[in-house]
């Protein structure tokens, strides 16, 4: 059950998982209509983000204002962290301006699981390392299942940077709790040795990898997080792993596209197949702003 903070999918339930699609799909009703409610009336958001994002960070900015929250952010480099201040410090003195929810992402694993003990607030991972992401996994589920209908019984194949991907690995624990099939595509370079633990199929032939499928994902390659290259040119990997239409053809005929972005066009996608009708990923976006707000509001309503 989602208590004190939202950390990770690996330790939600189905039941979780349902509910707060559920939620989010009454929230893009808000969304698309009035964009203002009063139901975080008196509660108080802040974002501290210590790796760039324009989706994840604006689209929690927007959730805790179209719910009438009070909202603030941290802009790291200018704040007391760039004079030493410790992160634990910076979210003690958060707290003690009685802040209700922070929401970070930090490139160290495991920060959002340490910071929580720590603090009363309840903390939001908008991503830690390669660990989690898992409000872009819940909207990735909360788009499948508005195209679909339903989790149960897709084909999904998540395609690229898999070992540094935790967009990947929070789409792979909620959709296998959700009871969809899933198949991850990358060179091996980029593919975790024990994958296959995770309950999912490991292909290094995109070909292979799409047949079927009832969803494919591309991901963005993650050149920041790789120290050394992991594969030999741009090129290459767009040869062998690019998406393009060719490729979308392989699956099932109204296979959609998905991404999380941002995309490095032309790369892990071609221009071309990520505006052709294949393509959800600016439904993905808006998305986002809901499944934000389903989030803040079921921590602020377990905080009362
Ligand atoms: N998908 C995602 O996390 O995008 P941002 O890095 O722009 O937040």
């Amino acid at each position: 059950m989602v208590e004190k903070d939202l950390l990770e999918i690996k330790s939600l339930s189905q039941k979780d998982i349902i509910e707060i699609l559920d939620l989010a799909s009454d929230m893009k009703k808000i969304l698309s209509g009035e964009k203002y409610s009063n139901i975080l009336k008196g509660k108080t958001v802040i974002t501290i983000f210590f790796e760039p994002s324009t989706r994840t960070r604006l689209s929690f900015e927007l959730a805790a204002k179209y719910l009438g929250a009070h909202y603030g952010n941290i802009e790291v480099s200018t704040s007391s962290v760039a004079k030493g201040e410790s992160l634990i410090d910076t979210v003690r003195t958060v707290e003690m301006m009685k802040a209700d929810v922070v929401i970070t992402r930090h490139n160290m694993s495991g920060t959002p699981h340490m910071l929580s003990k720590y603090t009363n607030m309840s903390i939001v991972n908008a991503g830690d390392g390669i660990n989690e992401h898992p409000t872009q996994g819940l909207l990735d589920m909360m788009t499948i299942k508005e195209k679909k209908g339903t989790l149960k019984g897709l084909k999904v194949t998540i395609v690229g940077d898999i070992m540094h991907s935790r967009v990947a690995r929070s789409n792979i624990w909620g959709l296998k709790k959700m009871g969809s099939e899933v198949a991850v595509c990358a060179p091996s370079t980029l593919m975790p040795s024990q994958i296959e633990k995770m309950g999912v199929k490991a292909y290094n032939n995109i070909e292979e990898a799409v047949i079927d499928a009832d969803v494919v994902m591309g991901l963005r390659i993650q050149l920041e997080r790789q120290k050394s290259g992991l594969f030999p040119t741009v090129d290459e990997y767009k040869e062998y792993f690019g998406i393009n239409e060719r490729i979308l053809k392989l699956a099932k005929p109204d296979v959609i596209l998905m991404h999380p972005g941002p995309i490095n066009r032309n790369v892990e996608v071609t221009a071309s197949a990520a505006n052709s009708s294949y393509s959800v990923i600016e439904e993905q976006v808006t998305n986002g702003v809901a499944v934000r707000m389903a989030i803040l509001k079921i921590l602020c309503e377990r905080r009362n």
